[in-house]
């Protein structure tokens, strides 16, 4: 009997010990991206994208910790092992997939075009030969590469996408290409910005995805799987409502 007590206790103890050696998993993010992710007052990272991860690591019993980290060289801190997962707005793309996995998409967006009040923007191809900010690397970059060329001097590049709108506010670029819902956000929040958005009918449709080290199938799996019970209970609505609720 004394064997089975002492036996059980044994799993017991290993039981525990496995726990608490539960992997905490590292989570990058550039915290400069709000509504999506970015500091509060106590310097806390906060946004849609961290409620999501959060709720997502909940369901499948997962640990994490978010660390910001800055845009460029997000994605090699995969590579080098440094974070286990990029949850920062980052849109899915045939040329990212091919050095990184993702997730099932968590969020739909677009770019759109801010502009002074007055500009006479109306529409994308009017940015031809404007001086454009985006933050360097993204979607954003991608798109006026595409209208202005690869070298075009007319592409400013900032760090970080407020650095690039407050360029905009100062008068030191024409235009700021990103996505919709940071702009969105901005200037429902700087009434004074005296800004305007342009939408545009050939910006493409984007899906935000989770980022992990390319092979990482397991993780990728538990993700999903927690992805996809967030949606399925309502747990996904909840947080979408919270922030982009009417
Ligand atoms: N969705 C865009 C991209 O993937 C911009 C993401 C920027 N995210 C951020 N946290 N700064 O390129």
């Amino acid at each position: 009997k004394l064997g089975l007590i002492a036996s059980v206790l044994f799993a017991g103890l290993l039981f525990n010990s496995n726990a608490h050696a539960a992997k905490t998993y590292q989570v990058a993010t550039d915290a400069a991206y709000a509504p999506f992710e970015s500091l509060n007052n106590k310097k806390e990272v906060v946004g849609f994208s961290v409620d999501i991860l959060e709720a997502i690591a909940k369901k499948s019993g997962m640990t994490i910790k978010f660390i910001n980290t800055p845009w460029e060289g997000i994605f090699a801190t995969l590579s080098t092992g440094d974070r286990d997962m990029v949850i920062s707005s980052v849109t899915i793309t045939p040329e990212r997939k091919q050095s990184m996995d993702f997730s099932d998409p968590y969020f739909e967006a677009k770019q759109l075009i801010a502009v002074g009040k007055n500009s006479k923007v109306s529409k994308f191809t009017d940015l031809k030969t404007l001086k454009v900010g985006v933050q360097t690397g993204t979607t954003g970059d991608e798109v006026i590469q595409k209208l202005q060329g690869k070298t075009s001097p007319n592409i400013k590049r900032f760090e970080s996408t407020p650095l690039a709108i407050k360029e905009l506010e100062n008068g030191g670029v024409d235009a700021v290409v990103a996505d919709n819902g940071v702009v969105v956000n901005f200037v429902a929040n700087n009434p004074n910005s005296k800004l305007k958005m342009i939408d545009d009918a050939t910006f493409a449709k984007e899906y935000y995805g989770i980022a992990v080290k390319k092979g990482n199938k397991a993780l990728l799996e538990q993700i999903n799987k927690g992805l996809a019970a967030i949606k399925a209970d309502g747990t996904y609505d909840k947080i979408y409502n919270k922030y982009f609720g009417k």
